[in-house]
């Protein structure tokens, strides 16, 4: 789209409808920005950005997840390049399966949508060593993220090594392609003091390489506030409308809105409320933002062992407006949807000029956006928790506390980011019981008879296990080549020394950098002990029997995830620190300056008994004694895959902690033994006021996870295979399969909401406005699913939360009624917020309209 057609004189909108789905043309755009934009084919451009991580779902869910952030009004789609996925090994590399990049750039590309490529290679993002392979760290000298040559030469290839794949397939803009932005370095202006005089050095570097690879569009550093010109310093956060970038020819942009929080084992489940969230998005665009992105828009599962840490868990939902299974987080993603084109609505007066700020009264904020052609935007915030009235133009406005009012007519409110139109489902997961393969055993209750084992060898097993005076850390020994690592260490007790007496109680007390912590005393289990995600930290002390004669602990230490994010990161430890000592008669002998015994990784690990070959068959036993509730267990069973395409979870209550294998495929640790703290929760989180991680918690006293995802595409037709390894002890005969559906549909809208905005014809607005009040509108998730029961409907003060609304005071007799005659049997409906359908059931007082309904399956 290089020159403008003569029609877009005539046909603007039909003009606009041609850029947006052809703009990756084989000419190429050109993509640039100035002080208010990113500018393609020199027009400045209101963007709306969401993060989706290739490998955190399957290509097989891509063009759905991608459709639904089209859908709802996402202009682009940003991920991460995770470097430790694409080369395991260093100069082999793998592009395959969810692996597979250009697969998903392209994919993007095909919905029309652009994309923001954020190279890093550091990304943090929760996953594993924040990117990096480990391998790198073995490189003599190297130091990351710093100006070392080492470093920057890997750093170099990589990067370039992406470039030059994207302009192989002509991804960029510049060639046509949907790349329109990419990113260098993560967030290093957080941490960057640590580094020093080096650490400037380091992103002037960091800025040239990037700048030569000749991408054609422009770059980005994050949180990054000396960002060498001409890349442009970007914003993350909850909140990022008091941003300014680092010279006034450069884009107010946010790389990071955080549509929630992510999940630690251990930890309760992080929630943003919607309203919260379009506050922070009105805000920013209020304040002269023009780009905006959410982290997550669909935050997916950390798969096998990639998951940050420690202690990431493996849902990355993330409370993000698609959840886990691709499913819409709603009233989130609606609520969202309705801002994103309100926002369109106001683009031509945000990309014409700066706002004009004026007060309303504290914390009551005006800006307006007015061009010369008679453009008009204004967005009317107060910042107070509690409601109010202010003058705006002569016109008067409530404003609910803590929102933002957005008139893209300067005059009539369209969206206000507390009054939530959008309606809003509640997930379900239902528990199957089909039949599971061979055994006629229900699968929501695998039996036992079901499963077969093999023991797992308590201590060193694998020929190669090696010795070393001393203890050693545990990340530098295994290269995180497993999550495991065995201490061992055998003496003989023979002349009764004092402090290691047979027969009588000692004290083994042991200390750990973490994870996790299992011990055993002459091949016995005597207890475990974790850290957490605060504190990795480790003290074991357990009394213990000693043998005359040879005696073994087996110390078996576990990562859960390696650590992420901060200056250094790459140097945090892990495993058994010592000291290890045994104390009786109160001496205190200290084991760890001997040899000890070392084993990487697991027996079965090496045997891949997770796969799916039949090299094992003979090894796994299926007798009647079944082993429960004890360490160290890899269990096998056959399924039958849950009929229908719902998303399938297996709920894994009754197993201890482990690693879950689909048909060979790992579909993450699972842990739901590891419960959140029982206080800090709150059932419903007042979104009024400034949003934080720990604001708002669920989960209190429950496992952080319980249920974990299973693609579809890890599942086949007739028998799956499916291997657990327990490591801490469980009953595999206990866990459950469920597949998730949308329960309910359920609406609150209140008389003074503005109209919906997806009826409302921009520029008409005055007109339809009269005709149009606020309404309620529900749908069916599926396009064949109809609306079976309207299950409540109350006009009136009605109160309550979906599932459990309840008639005011004030309700009218005629709702249900209206209400089912509207909806029943239709696959969508709308029913005005109004007394014209129902009657007025109390004068003078502001009226609602809740509905509840559900549709078929
Ligand atoms: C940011 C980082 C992201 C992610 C996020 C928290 O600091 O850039 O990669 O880790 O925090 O989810």
């Amino acid at each position: 789209m290089k020159r403008c057609h003569h029609l877009c004189r005539l046909l603007p909108l039909w003009l606009s409808l041609v850029i947006l789905s052809f703009s990756h043309s084989s000419y190429g755009d050109n993509v640039t920005y100035d002080h208010r934009a990113l500018v393609i084919n020199g027009v400045r451009r209101v963007l709306i950005s969401g993060s989706i991580h290739y490998p955190r779902s399957t290509p097989e869910m891509w063009p759905d997840l991608i459709q639904k952030a089209k859908d709802g009004g996402l202009d682009v789609v940003e991920t991460y390049v995770f470097w430790n996925l694409h080369e395991p090994v260093q100069g082999q590399y793998d592009f395959e399966g969810r692996k597979d990049i250009v697969k998903f750039v392209k994919t993007v590309a095909e919905a029309g949508l652009y994309v923001h490529l954020r190279i890093g290679p550091y990304v943090c993002a929760e996953w594993n060593y924040g990117g990096f392979p480990l391998w790198l760290h073995f490189i003599p000298g190297i130091k990351f993220r710093t100006d070392n040559e080492p470093f920057k030469t890997e750093m170099q290839r990589f990067t370039a090594k992406i470039v030059d794949m994207m302009k192989q397939e002509n991804l960029y803009a510049s060639q046509g392609g949907p790349i329109i932005l990419s990113q260098i370095e993560n967030e290093y202006g957080n941490i960057d003091s640590a580094y020093g005089a080096a650490a400037q050095r380091y992103i002037q570097w960091s800025a040239s390489m990037a700048l030569s690879l000749d991408t054609g569009v422009p770059w980005v550093m994050c949180q990054q506030s000396d960002a060498p010109d001409p890349i442009i310093n970007t914003c993350n956060g909850f909140y990022c409308d008091q941003f300014s970038p680092n010279s006034n020819n450069k884009p107010k942009m946010w790389t990071e809105n955080w549509s929630g929080w992510f999940l630690s084992f251990g930890g309760s489940a992080p929630y943003r409320p919607p309203q919260d969230l379009a506050f922070a998005v009105a805000r920013f665009f209020q304040r002269g933002g023009t780009f905006q992105n959410y982290y997550m828009y669909q935050g997916g599962t950390n798969f096998g062992r990639t998951t940050g840490g420690p202690f990431i868990a493996t849902s990355y939902d993330y409370d993000a407006p698609i959840d886990e299974y691709g499913l819409l987080n709603q009233p989130k993603w609606g609520h969202l949807r309705d801002l994103h084109k309100v926002i369109k609505k106001c683009e031509p007066a945000l990309i014409a000029t700066d706002p004009a700020y004026t007060s309303l009264g504290q914390n009551l904020e005006a800006h307006v956006y007015k061009t010369s052609s008679g453009a008009c935007a204004a967005f009317l915030a107060n910042i107070n928790t509690q409601d109010a009235t202010v003058k705006f133009n002569g016109k008067t406005y409530q404003l609910p506390g803590w929102s933002v009012s957005i008139l893209p007519d300067c005059k009539n409110v369209v969206y206000n980011t507390a009054q939530i139109n959008s309606q809003e489902t509640t997930s379900e997961m239902r528990y199957l019981s089909s039949i599971s393969e061979g055994t006629n055993q229900p699968l929501s209750r695998l039996s036992s008879s079901g499963w077969s084992y093999i023991k797992e060898p308590v201590g060193i097993s694998k020929a190669d296990a090696f010795t070393r005076k001393g203890l050693v850390e545990q990340i530098n020994t295994t290269a995180d080549a497993s999550d495991y690592l065995w201490y061992s260490i055998s003496f003989n007790i023979t002349m009764g020394e004092p402090w290691l007496i047979s027969g009588e109680q000692t004290l083994l007390h042991v200390e750990s950098l973490g994870h996790v912590l299992r011990a055993f005393v002459n091949g016995y289990y005597i207890g475990g002990a974790m850290g957490s995600a605060d504190s990795t930290k480790i003290s074991l002390s357990k009394l213990i029997i000693l043998d005359k004669g040879k005696n073994t602990i087996d110390l078996l230490s576990a990562t859960v995830g390696l650590q992420n994010y901060g200056a250094f990161f790459d140097l945090s430890g892990a495993g058994v620190t010592g000291p290890v000592t045994l104390s009786a008669n109160g001496v205190t002998f200290d084991l760890s300056p001997y040899v000890w015994t070392y084993q990487i990784g697991l027996k079965g690990e090496d045997m891949s008994l997770f796969d799916d070959s039949d090299d094992s068959a003979s090894l796994w036993l299926s007798d009647s004694t079944l082993p429960t509730n004890v360490p160290l267990v890899w269990y096998k069973t056959q399924f039958q895959a849950p009929a229908g395409n719902d998303p399938v979870a297996i709920d894994f209550t009754g197993m201890g902690k482990g690693e879950a294998w689909i048909n060979g495929q790992s579909i993450g640790r699972f842990w739901p033994t590891y419960t959140a703290p029982l206080s800090g929760c709150s059932d419903s989180c007042n979104y009024k006021g400034a949003y934080s991680s720990s604001k708002c918690l669920k989960k209190c006293g429950k496992p952080s996870q319980q249920l974990y995802h299973v693609p579809r595409s890890f599942l086949k037709e007739g028998a799956n295979t499916m291997v657990l390894f327990e490591e801490e002890g469980g009953d595999p005969t206990k866990i459950s399969f469920a597949t998730r559906h949308t329960g309910s549909l359920c609406a609150h809208v209140s008389e003074m909401h503005p109209a919906p905005v997806n009826f409302e014809v921009y520029p008409e607005l005055a007109v339809s406005k009269q005709k149009l009040g606020p309404m309620v509108h529900v749908t069916c998730p599926g396009p064949d699913q109809l609306i079976n029961e309207v299950k409540f409907a109350s006009f009136g003060t009605p109160q309550g939360t979906c599932g459990s609304y309840s008639h005011g005071k004030c309700s009218s007799t005629n709702a249900l009624s209206v209400v089912q005659q509207a909806c029943v049997g239709m696959n969508s409906c709308s029913v005005p917020v109004s007394t014209k359908a129902f009657g007025d059931p109390c004068r003078g007082v502001t009226k609602s309209l809740a509905i509840e309904a559900t549709c078929s399956s």
